[in-house]
């Protein structure tokens, strides 16, 4: 229920796109949002207002002279207690009114009406020429100049059959940018580093050693780190999960696949000169995964054939790289934060592995109770001592750790 209590005010204008507006609307809804529908009459061709009303459980409003309100004036008291308008899909038309300021139905009216601490997200759908036109491009620079935040579009395949920039962006990632627009941006600019899930170390090509890690932690902070405004690049073991949205994933298998993956993005100042995409070094690593510390020294090319009833294979043991210690020990390293999963004495242990790993903030819990299931408590080490984040989910504690490392973060910048 990440929106709870809260008013969204959904603007369609027209497009093929409405049709997903309807899921949309019963994910605002599920994720405890009130939703206020205000449709242009060209909106009305692609979807109905019956639909919309039926699915938002209120009226809809499509005419600025309703009479519905009681004063007459729907483009001021649809928005008054509004936390928030958004305008999907926002068409070449609507895009063109917001940025001259014509007031000419009720939903461009309500727009220029809206009270000023209301923010207001559009999700342009257009197709690729009408997106690339210099016309709208020059409107899409003028209502990001005015403060009104565009989400998307993304490229692909158009309803008009052509393919390119314009599309809308889909169900889940509008809920991720309307949910992320309430967020408060503490990592803005920031370049943030995060490891998640488990590693697999071959024995063979058909077997391999690894833990019972979900990545779902590591997820779920890569996912409030972005939330919170940073660029999020994520390293990650084998999992089931999707990609949070708007982070950019990289998958790996071995802990050194890992280790490598970290070392490149960590020295990006160096390698920006052969990496063009990569720009900057990180400001803080997040070193989630757990990494299996040992791998089969030479791991066999073919398959470990059982030859007797009573055989069994003897496998020679390395040690593998510790990263968050190699990151931590780097001159200019970036803000490093450790975790500790322990089976038991997690006080002792983490308050020591803190030490050991030589980092400022180490954030411990039980590795059993929690792997893959969607709840966690957590204890993070510091300098100063130690102190708990009580059992809930893992999104939530994730928001937590978040604020407390930009906490930690900005004390170092001071
Ligand atoms: N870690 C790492 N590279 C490794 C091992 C661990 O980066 N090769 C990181 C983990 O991501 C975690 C922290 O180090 O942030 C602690 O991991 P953990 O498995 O709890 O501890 P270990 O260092 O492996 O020590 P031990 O297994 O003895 O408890």
């Amino acid at each position: 229920m990440r929106l709870a209590g809260k008013k969204i005010v959904l603007g369609l204008t027209g497009g093929v796109a409405c049709y997903k507006i309807a899921e949309l609307t019963r994910a605002l809804g599920k994720a405890g949002a009130q939703v206020q529908v205000v449709m242009t009459q060209s909106a009305t061709q692609f979807i109905t207002p019956v639909t919309m009303q039926a699915l938002s459980g209120n009226p809809v409003y499509t005419d600025q002279w309703d009479t519905r309100i009681h004063n007459n004036m729907p483009h001021i008291d649809l928005t008054r207690d509004a936390d928030v308008i958004v305008i999907a899909p926002c068409s070449t038309n609507f895009i063109s009114k917001l940025a001259h300021g014509t007031c000419d139905d009720l939903l461009s009216t309500m727009c220029v009406a809206r009270p000023h601490h209301v923010p207001l997200l559009v999700a342009p759908a257009m197709n690729v020429e009408m997106w690339l036109n210099p016309a709208t491009q020059r409107n899409v620079a003028q209502i990001k100049k005015d403060g009104i935040q565009i989400l998307g579009p993304a490229a692909g395949e158009q309803a008009c059959g052509e393919v390119g920039m314009g599309r809308m962006l889909e169900v889940d990632q509008l809920l991720a940018e309307i949910i992320a627009s309430f967020q408060a941006k503490s990592l803005a600019g920031k370049e943030v580093l995060i490891t998640a899930g488990p590693t697999f170390e071959p024995i063979d090509p058909v077997r391999g050693i690894t833990n019972l890690s979900s990545g779902k932690m590591g997820y779920a902070i890569a996912q409030a780190a972005w939330e919170a405004g940073a660029n999020v690049t994520l390293i990650s073991g084998p999992t089931a999960l999707d990609a949070p949205y708007g982070t950019h994933r990289i998958s790996v298998q071995t802990a050194q696949q890992m280790h490598d993956a970290v070392m490149t993005y960590v020295k990006a100042d160096i390698t920006a000169q052969v990496t063009s995409t990569v720009k900057k070094p990180q400001d803080v690593f997040i070193a989630v995964a757990a990494v299996a510390d040992w791998r089969v020294a030479t791991a066999s090319t073919q398959k470990i054939k059982k030859t007797s009833d009573s055989d069994t294979p003897q496998l020679e043991f390395v040690q593998n790289p510790d990263i968050l210690a190699s990151v931590a020990a780097l001159p200019n390293a970036p803000y490093c934060v450790g975790f500790a999963a322990e089976s038991e004495h997690l006080l002792h242990y983490g308050a020591a592995k803190r030490i050991k790993k030589n980092v400022p903030l180490l954030v411990g819990n039980i590795g059993h109770h929690t792997f893959g299931t969607d709840e966690n408590e957590l204890i993070l080490f510091d300098a100063n001592g130690h102190t708990a984040l009580p059992r809930a989910n893992k999104q939530t504690l994730a928001i937590q750790l978040i604020q407390e490392i930009t906490q930690r973060l900005n004390k170092t910048q001071q």
